[in-house]
């Protein structure tokens, strides 16, 4: 070939490899395979090794850029690289809003884009061709990083269209999520040390002395600003102008014309955070007005017409209190670790799931840890590392236990060998139903706490008992289906304001074999307080009225087991308040029987509405019943009150009896 055939495919073949890089950086779309592409580029590179004198310092096999260096050149910026005010909430956004206000009254239409959590890059370009790529330093003088930025594939390495002589555009190196999970897996594998965050590995390779280091580490980037050169009206503009350049621009940014407008886009992207391939850690609001931008100035070392909205701090650092293990509706067996409440994300945090055993292990969690755990969006709490410096001397490893925490039945491990499984069927939906029951009516009386919700919190490991309820925080179930912060909040204030329950309610809600509302009555009635009670020896019970054998062996073996002894503990310690006698009320003292069918409200409404005005249940009708009520299709109850004379009052006089008004 001879050198002019040669120069015109260099040429082609360097506007096509071009075109490629800008479909794939800028469009975000491909037209031809990788493998393709490589095989351009190799045509290219043979070309140019074979005519020396073609090679120009623009072209796409300049990525790489021979020897190390020694050290990096310090180069002072044209303009100084400013960084930007955070704020953490909409009020302070609107705080914002008001001091530009002042310094330029008037209508303000803003630019909001993705902020990347990357490295900060300035790019000169001089006739279009990329001259020098420096960091931000200390905003003043940066540190000439060029053969490294080179190797960016993203980053043009001649300007795109008309540009004038010299054009400085600014910003952010990053590397995809995805690739950061590959290079930490390979290094692990070789057991090198890892990188916290993919920020860490940016910054790491852009600041390595040999670019063959930073061309293996696939970085990307996406400018945020043209600085010199080239002014547009608004950031829109702006935008746009990059893209022709021929550079990426971070995804989704567009102006707003209110605050209002911008509000609502924060709740939109809050919750998409984490769906980008790259790491995002707020936004960037900008009076989209150039010259307004531009007037308003700097202030320290920020301009005044930007600032950073920062999303929650996804990571904590707090210390494990226990781990306990929770059975799913699937019998399978979870750790979990109970912390010391933690705010993250925007919530207090008390516990994490650690997933399996094989988890634990791997992670070799420990009570007394501190641990890093990360609360991502909607996604429950878990707990990412420990940190080994900090743990306490004769910590023991944790081991999953060998029999099933619930019901005792034998424990066994799936086919993968990760999950282990309780045998017993049964085994999760009883709890269910037992947490169900002690919330419900009969017991704790909490609005809200229906089925799906409690298999829910079961199934994440944020409760296993009862007693458990009353540590919910709304960081626990804002993750969960079905909930938003309003809703969180609502049930938060439900539960912690039935923290008061009777003596009848309480021992009903323990769940104890045998033991209904109308029995833990009868034992109330007799003992007044839950002190004397789980004293009580079976024959002490057996002499209640109302109390027999059977009932009274239930009894004695819940409040001597383990198990028993344990929710009582939890009760108190979550600071629940058992009313020591029947509380008075306009029923005080009446004992009532229900039979046949109510037509306004439920037979369990009823009874509740009587224990509420301090009146009784009995089941059976008999000489110490005050009323009947006597509902639709009455049995044999009605005639037995009859005979024995007893009163006996319709729905509609029970219900004024209630109100006072019989
Ligand atoms: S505009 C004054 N837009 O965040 C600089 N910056 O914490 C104007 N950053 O210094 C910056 N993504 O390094 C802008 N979409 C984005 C950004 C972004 C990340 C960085 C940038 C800035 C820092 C401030």
């Amino acid at each position: 070939m001879t050198e002019r055939d040669a120069n015109k495919r260099i040429q082609v073949l360097r506007d096509e490899i071009n075109r490629h890089r800008y479909l794939y950086h800028v469009l975000d779309t491909q037209e031809i395979s990788d493998g393709a592409l490589d095989s351009l580029k190799n045509e290219l590179e043979a070309l140019e090794k074979e005519f020396p004198n073609l090679v120009t310092p623009d072209s796409p096999t300049q990525r790489v850029g021979g020897m190390a260096l020694d050290a990096f050149q310090k180069v002072p910026h044209s303009k100084r690289m400013l960084s930007l005010n955070d704020v953490f909430s909409t009020e302070e956004i609107t705080d914002w809003e008001q001091r530009i206000q002042k310094i330029i009254p008037g209508t303000n239409e803003y630019f909001v884009e993705l902020k990347i959590d990357g490295v900060a890059l300035s790019l000169v370009y001089e006739d279009g061709i990329l001259q020098r790529a420096a960091t931000r330093g200390d905003g003043v003088i940066g540190e000439d990083v060029t053969v490294n930025a080179k190797t960016i594939e993203a980053i043009p390495l001649r300007l795109q269209g008309d540009h004038p002589g010299t054009v400085e555009v600014r910003g952010e190196a990053y590397m995809p999520k995805k690739d950061f999970e590959v290079m930490n897996a390979e290094r692990e594998k070789a057991g090198e040390e890892l990188f916290a965050n993919p920020r860490n590995i940016v910054a790491g390779s852009i600041r390595q002395l040999d670019s063959t280091i930073a061309k293996s580490r696939p970085l990307r980037f996406f400018a945020w600003e043209i600085t010199r050169g080239i002014s547009t009206k608004t950031r829109d503009e702006e935008y746009e102008m990059l893209q022709s350049l021929g550079f990426p621009v971070p995804p989704n940014a567009r102006h707003y014309k209110s605050l209002a407008e911008v509000f609502a886009y924060i709740k939109e992207a809050e919750k998409k955070r984490l769906n980008h391939a790259f790491q995002v850690d707020g936004l960037v609001i900008k009076i989209n007005n150039c010259a307004t931008y531009d007037r308003l100035g700097v202030v320290g070392k920020a301009p005044r017409g930007a600032v950073a909205f920062k999303f929650p701090a996804e990571e904590a650092t707090t210390i494990v209190e226990h781990i306990d293990v929770q059975v799913g509706r699937t019998g399978a067996l979870t750790p979990v670790a109970h912390l010391r409440p933690v705010r993250v994300a925007g919530t207090t945090v008390s516990r994490a799931t650690l997933h399996n055993a094989d988890e634990v292990k791997r992670k070799d969690v420990r009570v007394g840890d501190t641990v890093v755990i990360r609360k991502a969006g909607d996604i429950i709490p878990e707990v990412i590392r420990v940190l080994p410096n900090l743990r306490p001397k004769n910590s023991k490893p944790f081991h999953m236990p060998s029999k099933c925490p619930i019901c005792g039945s034998a424990v066994e491990k799936d086919a993968e060998g990760i999950v282990v499984r309780c045998v017993n069927r049964e085994c999760f939906v009883r709890e269910q139903q037992q947490i169900l029951y002690a919330v419900g009516r009969a017991g704790f009386n909490i609005d809200g706490l229906g089925d799906k919700i409690v298999e829910q919190l079961l199934q994440e490991g944020l409760i296993s008992s009862a007693p458990d309820i009353f540590r919910l925080t709304e960081g626990d179930l804002l993750p969960l289906e079905r909930f938003a912060e309003k809703s969180a909040k609502n049930l938060v204030a439900e539960i912690q304001s039935k923290k008061t329950i009777s003596l009848p309610k309480f021992l009903a809600s323990l769940g104890i074999l045998n033991v209904g509302i109308v029995t833990a009555q009868d034992i109330a009635r007799a003992y007044k307080s839950l002190d004397a009670i789980v004293k009580l020896s079976k024959e002490e019970f057996e002499k209640i009225d109302g109390v027999g054998e059977k009932v009274a062996q239930s009894l004695v073996d819940f409040f001597e087991s383990k198990l028993g002894k344990g929710i009582l503990q939890e009760y108190c310690d979550v600071g629940i308040t058992v009313q020591e006698e029947v509380s008075a009320g306009p029923l005080s003292g009446k004992t009532f029987v229900f039979t046949g069918t109510l037509q306004n409200i439920t037979r369990e409404e009823a009874k509740q509405n009587v224990l509420s005005a301090g009146g009784r249940i009995a089941s059976t009708v008999g000489l110490g019943v005050d009323y009947v009520v006597v509902g639709e299709d009455a049995g044999s109850k009605e005639e037995k009150a009859k005979k024995l004379g007893l009163t006996s009052i319709n729905e509609s006089q029970f219900a004024s009896l209630l109100k006072g008004t019989l």
